[in-house]
C-alpha cells in the first residue's frame, strides 16, 4: 500500500511535503468542524487536521482504527514539545478507512493501567504500545550486531534439533509423545550443550546458534518457560579465549544498542572471593559495600553469642553503610532482621551506629571496649554509619549480609544516577552441589564441565572441595550467562559421573551415543550461553522477562491469549497411545 514515511519520522524539515500516510487511530478530538487525530504506526505518531471540506469522512472513526492519509505537511502553530514529530501537522487532503476496529478493551498507551493478565490475553494489543515495540526492535538488533560480530570471528551458525534426547540442565524436560512409537517421547532441549560439544567433536571448531531453549521450572521475574540463549562453543580454547569472544560481543551490543563503552577486559574474581565480599554469585558491582569478615576481631571474645558461633566454625561478618543511621529506626532494624531470619535462616541481626562519636547498638553492651576499638579502626566506621553484623555459619552470614547490601543499597538509593554497566567473570565454581533429598552429589553446572586440574584428585575423596572451569558473566547483579571450559577425555567423563553417583551403566543408558563420540579424537572445547531475554532486560531498563518477550506465559507458565497448555481431542491421545489418569482429569 502507498505510503511515503513513517509517521513518527516527519520533522519541522519536512514542512510543505505532499505525503501519503499509513497508521492506526490512537486519539481523535473534534474542535467544531475541525478533527485531529493522532494517527500511530511503529515509527511513532502524529497529528492529522481534517478541516470542514473533509471532515465529514472521519466523523465516525474511532480508536484503532486503521485510515490511510494523503495530505501536506505544515508548520504547527502550537508545537507540542512532547512529541518528537510536535512542530508539525498534516493537513489531510483525502483518506480512507482501511479497516474499523471493535473498542479495545485495553488503553493502548505506554501509561496504560490494564492490569498484567489483562495485556496477556490481548497482546496482540498490547505489542501496538511503543515501549513493547522499541524492546521488540531493540531484540532484533541485538541479535543482528550478534550474528555480525560472531560471523566476523569466524563462528558459524549452525541449527540443532528441537525434537531431541533429553539435555542435563538440572530443570524438568518438556516431554513430546512419538506418534510413529507409542510410549516413547523427545524431550523438548533445555539447552543445545550435547549437540554443540557434538559440532565440535564433528570438527566445526567454532559454532553458533540463537537457540530456544524449553524449561519446566519454577518460574521467577527472571524467567520463562521457553527462552533464548545466544549459544556458542568453540575448539583448542581456554577461559581466556572465550573471555574474549564474550567480551568483544559486550562491546559490540552496548556501543550499538546504548552507545556504551564497556571496558575492553572484565573483571574477574572466584566464586569464593565473590561470596565471601558481596555474599552473593552474581553482585551488581554499581556499588560498594562489601562485606568485612571481622572473625579475627573476636578471636578471644567474652560475648557470648559470637563466642559460641566462633566456636562452632562459625564466622562474624560485618557491613557498614555510610551516613545510614538515621535512617534506620529500631523498627526498621527489626524489619531487616525478619528479612534475614524468615529468607536466610540467619539466627540475628547485630547493628551498631556512631553517634557523636559513640557507638550505640544492639551488641554496644556486650563487646569490650578494646573490641569496638579494633571494629572502628577496622572498618573505619564515623559519625552517622551503620554497621550490621550477622554471626552465623559462613554461609548463612555471607548471603543474608549479601540481601541486606542489596536492600539497602536500594533503600538509601546508591546506584549511580548515570547509565552504568559493571560486568563481572565469577570462575572457580564449586563443580558439585549437595543434594538433600537424594543424599549425593550432583554436578553444580552440567556434568561435562572439566574440574580444576589441580582439584582432580579430590574427585572422589572431598568432592565438595572440587572447584570446576565454570564461569558465570554477571551484569548489574543479573547471571547473563553461563559457561565452562569442558571434559574432553574420557576416562575424566566417566569419573565425573560416577563421583554423582550415575554408574556407567546409567551415563550409558542417558547420554551413551555422546560418550561413545569421545573415543574418536574430541579436540579441547569450551563455550557459553548468554540468557538472550536477560540481556535485552538489562539493555531495555526492565526487570520484568515478559516485556522482552512477544508472546510470553505469566507466572503460571500459562499462556492466556491462546489459553495453552489445554485440552486435546480423544483421537489425538489414542494416536499417540496415550491415556490421561483420572486423577489429572478432576484437575
Ligand atoms: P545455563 O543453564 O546457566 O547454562 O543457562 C545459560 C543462561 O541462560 C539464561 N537462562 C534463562 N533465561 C530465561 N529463562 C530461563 N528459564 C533461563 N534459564 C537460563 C541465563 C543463564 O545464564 N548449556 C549451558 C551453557 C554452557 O555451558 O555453555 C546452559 O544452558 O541467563
Amino acid at each position: 500500500m502507498e505510503r511515503t514515511c513513517g509517521n513518527g519520522t516527519l520533522r519541522l524539515s519536512d514542512a510543505g511535503r505532499e505525503v501519503t500516510l499509513i497508521g492506526w487511530v490512537q486519539k481523535r478530538r473534534n474542535f467544531g468542524s475541525l478533527v485531529f487525530i493522532d494517527l500511530r504506526d511503529r515509527s511513532g505518531l502524529v497529528q492529522i487536521v481534517f478541516d470542514e471540506t473533509i471532515s465529514e469522512k472521519v466523523k465516525d472513526v474511532r480508536s484503532e482504527f486503521i485510515l490511510q492519509v494523503w495530505g501536506t505537511v505544515v508548520a504547527r502553530q502550537d508545537p507540542n514539545p512532547k512529541i518528537p514529530t510536535g512542530e508539525i501537522e498534516v493537513r489531510a487532503k483525502d483518506v480512507k478507512i482501511i479497516n474499523t476496529a471493535a473498542t479495545p478493551p485495553i488503553m493502548i498507551s505506554d501509561d496504560t493501567d490494564a492490569l498484567e493478565d489483562t495485556r496477556l490475553k490481548y497482546r496482540y494489543l498490547d505489542l501496538r504500545r511503543p515501549s513493547l515495540q522499541k524492546i521488540l526492535m531493540t531484540r532484533h538488533k541485538v541479535c543482528m550486531v550478534t550474528r555480525k560480530t560472531l560471523d566476523s570471528m569466524g563462528f558459524v551458525e549452525v541449527e540443532t534439533p528441537i525434537l531431541a534426547r533429553s539435555t542435563p540442565e538440572g530443570a524438568r524436560d518438556y516431554l513430546v509423545p512419538s506418534r510413529l512409537y507409542n510410549g516413547k517421547f523427545w524431550a523438548l532441549p533445555q539447552s543445545p550443550q550435547i549437540y554443540k560439544q557434538l559440532l565440535m567433536i564433528g570438527g566445526m571448531e567454532k559454532y553458533f546458534q540463537i537457540a530456544r531453549c524449553f524449561r519446566d521450572e519454577d518460574l521467577r521475574a527472571d524467567r520463562q518457560p521457553t527462552f533464548t540463549q545466544i549459544d556458542v562453543e568453540m575448539s583448542f580454547v581456554d577461559e581466556n579465549d572465550v573471555f574474549a569472544v564474550v567480551e568483544k560481543l559486550m562491546q559490540e551490543i552496548f556501543m550499538e544498542i546504548r552507545g556504551y563503552k564497556v571496558e575492553d577486559h572484565f573483571q574477574r574474581l572466584t566464586w569464593k572471593e565473590c561470596m565471601k565480599r558481596f555474599g552473593s554469585d552474581k553482585p551488581d558491582l554499581r556499588y560498594g559495600y562489601e562485606i568485612n569478615d571481622i572473625s579475627d576481631l573476636f578471636a578471644n571474645t567474652e560475648f557470648m553469642v559470637f563466642r559460641n558461633v566462633l566456636d562452632n566454625g562459625g564466622e562474624v561478618d560485618a557491613l557498614k553503610f555510610d551516613a545510614a543511621a538515621g535512617h534506620y529506626s529500631r523498627k526498621k532494624l527489626d524489619e531487616l532482621q525478619e528479612f534475614i531470619k524468615h529468607n536466610f535462616r540467619a539466627k540475628a541481626l547485630a547493628w551498631l551506629k556512631m553517634e557523636k562519636g559513640v557507638l550505640s547498638g544492639s551488641i554496644a553492651k556486650g563487646i569490650s571496649d578494646a573490641e569496638k576499638q579494633a571494629l572502628v579502626e577496622r572498618l573505619g566506621i564515623a559519625d552517622d554509619d551503620l554497621v550490621l553484623i550477622v554471626a552465623d555459619k559462613p554461609e548463612t552470614a555471607e548471603t543474608a549480609l549479601g540481601a541486606l547490601r542489596i536492600r539497602l543499597a536500594h533503600e538509601l538509593d546508591r546506584l549511580p544516577k548515570e547509565e552504568t554497566y559493571k560486568f563481572l567473570w565469577v570462575t572457580d565454581f564449586p563443580m558439585f552441589e549437595w543434594d538433600e533429598e537424594e543424599q549425593r552429589w550432583q554436578a553444580a553446572h552440567h556434568p561435562f564441565t572439566a574440574p580444576r586440574v589441580n582439584d582432580i584428585d579430590e574427585l572422589f575423596t572431598d568432592p565438595g572441595n572440587v572447584m570446576s572451569r565454570a564461569y558465570d558473566l554477571v551484569l548489574n547483579g543479573y547471571e547473563q550467562l553461563s559457561g565452562s571450559i569442558r571434559i574432553f577425555d574420557q576416562n575424566m567423563q566417566e569419573k565425573v559421573f560416577e563421583s554423582i553417583g550415575m554408574t556407567m551403566e546409567q551415563a550409558h543408558q542417558k547420554f551413551g551415543f555422546f560418550l561413545d563420540a569421545f573415543q574418536y579424537g574430541t579436540p579441547p572445547h569450551g563455550g557459553f550461553a548468554i540468557g538472550l531475554e536477560r540481556l535485552i532486560m538489562v539493555l531495555c531498563g526492565t526487570d520484568n522477562i515478559r516485556d522482552v518477550v512477544a508472546f510470553p506465559t505469566n507466572n503460571s507458565a500459562v499462556d492466556l491469549m491462546s489459553d495453552s497448555p489445554n485440552i486435546v481431542d480423544q483421537a489425538q491421545l489414542d494416536i499417540l497411545g496415550l491415556q490421561i489418569a483420572e486423577k489429572a482429569k478432576k484437575q
